[in-house]
């Protein structure tokens, strides 16, 4: 795994913090570790199709997860659902290079947050849908006080 380049995504990670006026979002958290993250995707018109205008995600705990969801909220812009949805972990975390064997979850993880966001889009008239599901709304803070997993030790970054 490329540190220096782990190290640069997270001194300035980009498109971090909740995006309100998101059309989808999607959380996954990881049965390995316990670690969460949500995704939110805007998409737009373009050339008569409708791509991933910009994505933005919450994570905490696992720097690898942080780094590798920055890229890929990166990745995904101006990417239509069907090709986002053929991006695998491996893809997403590609610049970081191979990822340990302990740390290969991490990018599924933001894959599976992806994914969902994804999938959230495509069931229903999506916005509606991702701002009435009780469990897709309020920050990852919420869900994991509601859980009281991880009470008192949640570092989330919220942009500024
Ligand atoms: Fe679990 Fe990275 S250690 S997501």
């Amino acid at each position: 795994m490329d540190e220096t380049t782990l190290q640069e995504a997270l001194t300035n990670p980009k498109n971090l913090g909740e995006m309100t006026d998101a059309d989808a979002v999607g959380t996954v958290g990881s049965p390995d570790c316990g670690d969460m993250v949500r995704m939110w995707i805007k998409y737009r018109e373009q050339d008569g199709r409708k791509v991933i205008d910009k994505a933005s995600f919450q994570s905490f705990g696992c720097q690898t997860a942080i780094a590798v969801a920055s890229m890929a909220t990166e990745l995904i812009r101006g990417k239509t659902r069907e090709e986002a949805m053929q991006m695998s972990g491996e893809d997403l975390s590609q610049a970081l290079g191979p990822l340990p064997p302990m740390k290969i979850h991490c990018g599924q993880m933001v894959e599976g947050a992806l994914k969902a966001a994804l999938e959230a889009e495509s069931t229903a008239s999506s916005r509606a849908a991702a701002m009435a599901a009780p469990s897709q709304t309020g920050t990852l803070v919420d869900s994991l006080s509601a859980s009281g997993k991880h009470a008192g030790k949640i570092k989330i970054i919220l942009q500024s």
